[in-house]
This record gives C-alpha cells, structure tokens and sequence, in this order.
C-alpha cells in the first residue's frame, strides 16, 4: 500500500524533511497521490508539518496501533497478514476463529485496542484495558499432530521473550509453560486453542496479552503484587507497534526452525530463557499438591521434574509457582 511506503520513508528521515518531489519520484506516483496519502495518515492521526520547499516532516505519531505502522516494520513473509486492528471487542480469540472458519490464511493477525471478555488459562479472565497494551490472536494451520499444540505454547513463549527483550531491554523470563516474568512479576500471557480434524491440528489460534505501557496505578490493586509491565520494568514507553512486529518475526523464525529440525532446537532456547529450570516448584495436580525440582522439558514439552521423594515425574499441565 502506498501509504506503508510512504510512512515507512517519512519514518526513515526520522523527524527531517523529505520532498514532495522525491516522494513522488520514489513512490512512482503523483504529487496529487503524496498529498492525498499525507491526508489519509493525516485522518489516522499522524501529525506532518508541510513547509514549502522543503517538503514532509513527521512530527507526532498516533498512540493508538495502527496497521500502517505494523505493516510498515513486518519483516515476515506471511505472519502477522492479513492484519485486521480492531477498537473494542469481546476477545480476539472468537474474532479471529471466525475469519479462520471463514478461510483466512495462516499468518492472519487480530489485534484490538480493548477487550471486555478477554479470556486468560484454566478459565479465567484476562484484563485487557484500553490502549496500553497488546491483545492479539495469531492463526496457524500447522496440519500437525495434535501434540504440536503444547509444543506450540512454548515457542510462543521463546518468540515473545526474545522480542520483549529486544525492544525493551528488560530481564524477561519464561515460567513454565508460556507465562512471561519479571522479577517475579508476570507481564505476559499466551493462550493457545486449537481446533482438530482427524488426529491433526485444523488451525491453531494463538492469543498473546502483553502489558506494554501500563503505569502501577493503571494495574488493578489486587493484581499488583503479582502483575507488571513492560513500561515499568524498562522504565521507558514502549512502541508496541514495533513489538508486535518483531513477534511476527521471531515467531515465524521460530516455526520454521521447528518444521525443519524439531521441537529439540525450540526445547533448548526454552530451557535458556526459562525461570523454572533449576528451581524449586511446586503444582497442584488431582492427587493434591506435589512439591520439587524442575530439572527440564521432555521430548514433547512436559515439564520434568524431582519430587521431594526423589521420584521423577512428568507434569502435561497445569500451573506451577516457583521457589515455594
Ligand atoms: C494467560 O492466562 O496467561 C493467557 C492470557 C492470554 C490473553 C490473550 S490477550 C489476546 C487473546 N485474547 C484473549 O481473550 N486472550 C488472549
């Protein structure tokens, strides 16, 4: 789309002017079309200062994420398109399986503003306010075995640290499965939900909640002392819009790695950023709660671990805390 170039040279000159005339020239279209795209950024809430003779200067970029500048930054050759941005829904989950069981092609990215029904693990609610963080559902159609759905969870996990790590410098680390922390604290979240034909995955929805740009007060007083973000973390607001591009990045680095060498490459970046290896854990599981060490991941991505009686067990689900 011309206006992606366009922002993408504008952004380029980082706050310099650019001309109108060389715009046109390297965009191959009219300075009537520059100026019309101008406008349509313009209507999105970018802010260009117009001086004679020396052409365009960005000057503001809208809080809100736009898919220009996603699109803009996606070094992807399928994730994160189509991309639909989306204002206010219920969750990105539901929107995205309906355009999946519409067809839409893997690498469909659904991202909203705000969620009222966000959906978290094991049934529960997953805050999701407007305009400081990123909420958005990602399809895949793996055409694998089922099992590759909890393998899936923690690539995830592996792609969305290594981002935030990247964009934002802060010291983040997976706690098993796929919960991301800081010092403890959790500032990300990922639910993947699959739909099966046959033994093998028709599609998989992969749902990523992160919170971005949170101040303490904007987190709810009964999650504060569990709960982070990446602003407070890092000291810094941070662009999500170059975040959710980088995901699509590492994400589908990742999933390549994975369809040509395996879980195994995937199990050992796991084991890397992880917090739980190591450490004392503790799960509760139907026969009440089992204390121990987590030694590793299995072949399939369940965690290993010693119990307090030495004997080794093998943990699918559920949910662990650390260091108890
Ligand atoms: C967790 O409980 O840790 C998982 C939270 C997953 C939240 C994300 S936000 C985008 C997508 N839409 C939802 O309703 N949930 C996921």
């Amino acid at each position: 789309m011309e206006s992606n170039r366009l922002l993408e040279m504008l952004q380029a000159h980082q706050g310099e002017y650019i001309s109108g005339e060389e715009l046109s020239r390297r965009l191959s279209i009219s300075r009537t079309a520059v100026w019309k795209q101008i406008n349509k950024l313009r209507q999105e809430g970018y802010e260009f200062e117009a001086v004679s003779r020396k052409g365009y200067r960005l000057v503001h970029a809208p809080e809100r994420i736009q898919s220009a500048e996603v699109l803009s930054q996606l070094r992807t050759k399928a994730f994160g398109q189509p991309l639909h941005v989306l204002e206010v829904v219920k969750t990105t989950q539901e929107e995205l399986r309906r355009l999946a069981e519409q067809g839409a092609p893997e690498g469909t990215l659904v991202i909203a503003e705000e969620q009222t029904l966000g959906r978290g693990r094991h049934g529960r609610k997953w805050y999701s306010p407007a305009g400081q963080g990123i909420w958005m559902s990602l399809l895949l159609r793996p055409g694998q075995p089922i099992v590759f759905a909890a393998q899936l969870t923690l690539l995830t996990a592996v792609a969305v640290c290594r981002a935030m790590r990247k964009v934002s410098g802060a010291d983040v680390g997976i706690k098993w499965p796929n919960d991301l922390l800081v010092q403890g604290k959790k500032l990300c979240g990922i639910l993947v939900e699959s739909i099966s034909e046959d033994e093998l995955l028709k599609y998989c929805i992969i749902g990523i909640g992160i919170d971005v740009n949170l101040h303490q007060e904007d987190i709810p007083e009964k999650l504060r002392s569990v709960a982070t973000s990446l602003r407070i973390e890092s000291g810094a607001r941070q662009d999500r819009a170059k975040l959710i591009a980088e995901i699509m990045h590492e994400l589908e680095q990742l999933y390549d790695l994975y369809k040509q060498e395996g879980f195994a490459p995937i199990s050992h970046l796991w084991e890397a950023l992880s917090v739980t290896i190591g450490q004392r854990v503790k799960i509760r599981t139907p026969e009440g709660e089992l204390g121990g060490l987590a030694t590793g991941l299995d072949s399939t991505g369940a965690l290993l671990m010693t119990d307090d009686h030495g004997k080794a067990r093998t943990i699918f689900s559920g949910e662990i805390q650390l260091g108890r």
